[in-house]
């Protein structure tokens, strides 16, 4: 039986956020874990919406405040830091890449604005109604088939490219523009 701890936090890793923003590519990649353990806690809560509604929505609720915060983050440090950079000096094919990862970030997000709608009718209903249940489980399928071989892609292809491309002195600003975008100190 699942405890409501594991319900909301399930295997997702505390703490650790800034430790790899120091280096830039790591960190994104480290914060591809933190995504899809969230994907992993929104699919994870269908079968618990109807009887455990409180629980389950709570479990929700978290997941999307970390997409909303770091997930929004993730996607600026990527579109506004990392292809930038990237774009101008790669081939024609590889900023074509670039350009469906982005193409990808704008499916994700009208996603994430129709799961958000979706979570809002399960708030207001209890007990939840069964059609609602399958409604929200079917944009999180829809965003977890779109996230899941983006981050994988990302992970071997971007993260290759960025570490063959990237100098130092881009990785450095890059770190510093991933911190400001937090709020945190430059030098930290
Ligand atoms: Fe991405
Ligand atoms: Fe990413």
């Amino acid at each position: 039986m699942i405890t409501a701890e594991q319900l909301i936090k399930g295997g997702a890793s505390r703490g650790g956020i800034g430790a790899t923003l120091e280096r830039p590519l790591d960190h994104l990649v480290a914060c591809h874990r933190r995504i899809e353990q969230r994907l992993e806690t929104l699919e994870r809560v269908v079968p618990h919406l109807a009887d455990r509604r409180e629980e389950a929505l709570a479990a929700i609720r978290s997941s999307l405040e970390f997409f909303d915060t770091n997930g929004a983050w993730h996607t600026e440090d990527e579109e506004q830091s990392v292809f930038p950079r990237l774009r101008d000096q790669v081939s024609p094919e590889q900023r074509a890449y670039l350009a469906e990862l982005e193409r990808q970030h704008d499916d994700a997000e009208a996603l994430h604005v129709e799961l958000t709608r979706r979570v809002e009718d399960m708030k207001a209903a209890d007990p939840i109604p069964t059609d609602l249940i399958h409604r929200y489980a079917a944009v999180v399928g829809k965003l977890a088939a779109i996230y899941r071989p983006h981050i994988a892609s990302e992970d071997a292809v971007l993260n290759e490219l960025g570490r063959r491309v990237l100098g130092d002195a881009e990785l450095l600003q890059i770190a510093g523009e991933m911190k400001r975008r937090r709020g945190l100190p430059e030098s930290s």
